[in-house]
């Protein structure tokens, strides 16, 4: 059987690891009309190892990494945020029991890409991702995400509905989601400073257009008019990209015989099922992105 990226799945050649850039519709804007559907792949399989076996070309695997788990991060951000729009002024409807599964699944789809993207180990991150995030901005930071602006007020909790019994889901989620950022910032950054913080003082610590701009070129993420369909493509795309790195090279990869695993026995409870079910979680949350746009386009 060939898979969409033209690998032979039966003899499992090496994952490519080469980062796709991403089209992104420009912030603010709709879906480019068209009805095509997109509905997402069967995947063979949703098991990978947690501790991988082969050896690894670690600088370019962990750079696919942290590309690839930023791109899909992008992806369900947007997801969400088509939800999140209809139900955003004070007197809105609180979303429907669909909406709140796909909000969840999303949240927690970015939960497990922070995991998989900080595998990293810490030296190498310093050395050469942090370094090459310097380069292109020295204060360059998460808040400058085009996408997360659109639902910052969600991971706040400051939507007037998500009080709510309805939302505690939800609020599951986003409280899981808030432990993985910070418990991956402090694996990777034990100093606890980002480059934001570290050069506040500096000039342009403000978001400007130009920030989002960088943030999007260092993602490999190019912003024209897009179709769901197209959405949906490249995200199952990048979850099946992901899938075969977990299969060839394990969540915590054999980097010259070390492992270097991101949330151990002593980490917190909230984050060890994630550790397992990465692609459970992504695979429920591209279906319900994918549903969605189908439901709506019935009503
Ligand atoms: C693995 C990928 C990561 C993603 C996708 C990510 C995403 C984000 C996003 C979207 C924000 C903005 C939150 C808001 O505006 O409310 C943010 C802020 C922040 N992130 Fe991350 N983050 C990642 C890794 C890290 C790491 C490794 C650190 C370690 C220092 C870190 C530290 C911070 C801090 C301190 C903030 C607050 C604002 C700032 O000082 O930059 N993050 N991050």
């Amino acid at each position: 059987m060939s898979s969409r990226n033209g690998h032979d799945s039966k003899k499992r050649r090496p994952p490519a690891l080469q980062p796709h850039v991403l089209f992104m519709p420009p912030i603010g804007d709709d879906f480019d009309g068209s009805d095509e559907d997109a509905a997402t792949v069967e995947r063979e399989t949703l098991e990978y190892n947690v501790f991988g076996t082969k050896p690894v070309e670690e600088e370019r695997l962990f750079w696919y990494r942290w590309i690839a788990g930023h791109q899909i991060s992008f992806l369900l951000w947007r997801a969400m945020h088509d939800v999140v729009r209809h139900h955003a002024d004070e007197d809105a409807d609180r979303p429907g029991e669909r909406e709140l599964d796909l909000l969840s699944a999303c949240i927690d789809g970015y939960s497990t890409t922070l995991l998989y993207s900080s595998t990293v180990p810490r030296e190498l991150y310093h050395a050469d991702i942090r370094a090459r995030m310097a380069l292109q901005h020295p204060a360059f930071s998460g808040t400058w995400a085009p996408d997360y602006r659109g639902v910052r007020r969600l991971f706040r909790s400051n939507l007037p509905w998500q009080e709510d019994g309805s939302c505690a889901a939800l609020d599951e989620a986003v409280a899981r989601n808030e432990v993985t950022h910070s418990h991956i910032a402090d694996h990777l950054v034990p100093d606890g400073h980002s480059l934001l913080q570290k050069s506040v003082g500096a000039p342009g610590v403000s978001i400007s257009r130009e920030k989002e701009d960088l943030y999007d070129n260092f993602f490999l993420t190019v912003r024209r008019p897009v179709s769901h369909a197209e959405f949906v493509a490249q995200l199952d795309a990048r979850i099946a990209d992901l899938a075969a790195d977990l299969k060839h090279n394990g969540l915590y990869p054999n980097v010259d015989g070390q492992h270097y695993p991101v949330v151990t026995q002593q980490s917190d409870e909230v984050m060890r099922p994630l550790v397992s079910d990465i692609l459970q979680v992504l695979d429920r949350a591209a279906r319900l992105v994918s549903d969605m746009r189908l439901e709506e386009a019935r009503r």
